[in-house]
């Protein structure tokens, strides 16, 4: 069996800071995302990972390689648009063969791993499996309309939701799939819809089985999803200081302190993760947040937020909260007269002043 793990496409409803970092990429309790999936995959048994790039190829060959840290064999399939996920499971039909396989999404994090959806499926042998999660928007996702326990109807973001179950991005496929994704038409967003491939096997007669997940799921693509996911993960990690945390400072509950991280004057309450070689100087770090590696955090005081590398927080007077930072920001206090706001904020930026 083989694994694809779908890493094209443009991160829209993460801009701005998915305009000069793929999706797949941010990162959630300090881990990129798609480094979750690339676990789960070894876990569940599967060694040989094919990873369909669009745009962000450079960044995303850079931050996985070989695949060897994983214990992977990875390689890589160019797709030259993001045409949708049927049109990239049709271009890595070389890659693919004859074999069966798992495709995940890299931008889906999913705590308990797949290895059970992967064991299930070697047992039972049908032509395709799916995950489905019971969600509360469903018109957001992929839905499942299921019937004595079998799939009846499966529709891509539909406005009237058949039910509450969403297509979780983990599905399980034998080659049948790719004699739909050539036979479908692309759907009204113009892309070639995975669903509308699995439609079209149901409708030939082909075994979809269904397995839904109450585990928790997450599709990390806008940015109340990553604080979710940032909160969930956190919540997994084990306490450990392996940077310096001064006489002045106090840590308590869960919280990781990376190498050569530093905490000074400061107090720090987990669920947390200070990242390598990040400074936090008279300042508070609340719950929930996870603060990357090369940042600086100031006379202020950060909850519930992801702070990306080599960013600066410098003598924020209010606390600041719910929030994601992106790369080399620097949030200051400005010294300037005129007493004045100066910003330089990218596209798609959002700004809360008190
Ligand atoms: O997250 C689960 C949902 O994922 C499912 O419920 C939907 O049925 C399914 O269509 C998909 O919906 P999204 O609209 O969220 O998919 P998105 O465009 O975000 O793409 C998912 C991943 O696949 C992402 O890592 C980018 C990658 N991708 C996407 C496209 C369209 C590709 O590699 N190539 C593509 O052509």
């Amino acid at each position: 069996m083989k694994a694809l793990v779908l890493c094209g496409g443009a991160g829209t409803r993460l801009r701005p800071i998915t305009h000069t970092l793929a999706k797949q990429l941010v990162p959630i309790a300090n881990k990129p995302v798609l480094f979750y999936g690339l676990e789960a995959i070894k876990e569940a048994g599967v060694d040989e990972v094919g990873i369909v790039v669009g745009d962000t190829s450079v960044e995303i060959k850079q931050a996985v390689g070989d695949g060897s840290p994983w214990g992977l064999q990875v390689s890589y399939i160019y797709q030259e648009q993001p045409l949708g996920l049927a049109h990239a499971v049709m271009v890595s039909e070389e890659f693919l063969g004859d074999d069966q396989f798992v495709m995940y999404l890299g931008d889906n994090l999913i705590k308990d791993g797949i290895k059970g959806l992967v064991d299930e499926f070697r047992n039972n042998k049908p032509n395709s499996q799916i995950l489905l999660a019971r969600v509360k928007e469903p018109q957001r996702f992929g839905v499942a309309e299921l019937e004595g326990g079998r799939v009846k109807r499966l529709v891509e973001k539909p406005e009237r939701p058949a039910s509450d179950l969403a297509l979780v991005g983990v599905y399980m496929f034998d080659n049948n799939i790719m004699d739909a994704a050539r036979a479908i038409k692309p759907s009204s967003r113009g892309e070639l819809e995975i669903t509308d491939a699995i439609q079209w096997l149901i409708d030939k007669g082909f075994t979809v089985d269904p397995h839904v997940i109450d585990g928790w799921w997450k599709d990390t693509g806008r940015l109340d999803d990553m604080l979710e996911a940032n909160r969930i993960m956190l919540e997994t990690l084990e306490p450990r200081v392996e940077g310096h945390v001064d006489g002045e400072s106090e840590t308590s509950g869960m919280v990781v302190v990376e190498k050569g991280a530093e905490i000074i004057n400061s107090s720090v309450r987990g669920p947390a993760i200070i990242g390598e070689g990040t400074r936090i100087i008279n300042s508070f770090i609340g719950p929930y947040t996870s603060i990357y590696f090369g940042v600086t955090v100031t006379d202020s005081e950060i909850e519930h937020s992801i702070i990306l590398e080599n960013s600066t927080v410098t003598d924020i007077p209010g606390r600041v909260e719910d929030s994601l930072i992106g790369q080399n920001v620097e949030v200051g206090r400005s010294p300037l007269k005129p007493a004045a706001y100066r910003f330089m904020l990218g596209d798609n930026s959002r700004v809360g002043i008190l």
